[in-house]
């Protein structure tokens, strides 16, 4: 079976203050450097500070950002593009995770618009993906996962795998993030099980629309109150390839903690 090196990437949200934003986002790195870690980590910081971030990052981490328009320019007042972050460096970003759904009116049309235009750049892009506890409750997750995830592939105007793919093979450009809503903030994360189960049934949609080799080459990130005290459970599962982690990403040891 192929070996995908995990990936753990924090999602800081919308926290922290400039200076301890690069005073924790420099103690990351520091530790990371000294820990000789096996997995891939990254930040998705506040566009705002991403600038400053990349004055200290180093090979241990990657920077992303945790929203990207469809646009490379234009007159979209708020907006941040996919050529800016390209520009100044940052690997990637975060498409249509759940707050934006719920709070900002992503659609699945405008996640694959948002992902379509990530990879057209080159950039490394984290399609979130997540069933609402009333979707699960009425046997809705697999419909609601599969929807999210077709209209997304379909709007993002792409369709050769390599395109998703990029060109090292072994760290595709495209992921997916598993996050059921109702574990997001909760503290009520998925058993290993309901994850284990939601992603091989992620990993089947994307052989089905592409082939077997890229959907086994492809990254699924489970997240949802991942902390240090169940961080491997999740890692432990054979279609859990990392996690995207909120709240225990704040605090700098927490999250490094989470990194092996
Ligand atoms: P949480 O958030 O770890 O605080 O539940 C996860 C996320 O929103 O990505």
């Amino acid at each position: 079976m192929l070996k995908r090196t995990k990936l753990i990437i924090g999602n800081w949200k919308m926290f922290k203050a400039l200076s301890t934003a690069v005073n924790d986002y420099k103690e990351i790195v520091s530790l990371l450097a000294k820990k000789n870690a096996e997995c891939s980590v990254g930040i998705a910081a506040p566009s705002l500070f991403l600038s400053e971030l990349t004055k200290y990052s180093s090979n241990v981490v990657t920077l992303f950002a945790q929203n990207s328009h469809w646009e490379n320019e234009g007159a979209f007042t708020g907006e941040i593009s996919p050529f800016m972050l390209k520009d100044m460096r940052i690997a990637g970003s975060l498409v249509a995770h759940s707050e934006r759904r719920q709070m900002f009116g992503e659609t699945n049309q405008t996640a694959g618009k948002r992902l379509g235009a990530l990879l057209k750049q080159g950039m490394q892009s984290v399609l979130c993906v997540g069933e609402s506890l009333g979707e699960r409750e009425n046997g809705k997750l697999q419909k609601v996962i599969s929807t999210q995830l077709q209209v997304a592939l379909k709007f993002s105007g792409l369709r050769n795998s390599y395109e998703f793919i990029g060109s090292n093979p072994d760290f595709p450009l495209f992921s997916v993030a598993y996050e059921p809503v109702w574990a997001i903030g909760t503290g009520r994360a998925a058993s290993a099980k309901e994850a284990q189960e939601a992603h091989q049934f992620i990993r089947r949609e994307l052989a089905a629309y592409f082939n077997e080799d890229t959907a086994q080459k492809i990254k699924i990130l489970y997240g949802g109150s991942v902390k240090p005290n169940n961080i491997q459970n999740f890692l432990s599962c054979p279609d859990v390839d990392g996690a995207l982690v909120g709240g225990a990403s704040l605090k700098p040891s927490d999250f490094v903690e989470m990194i092996f």
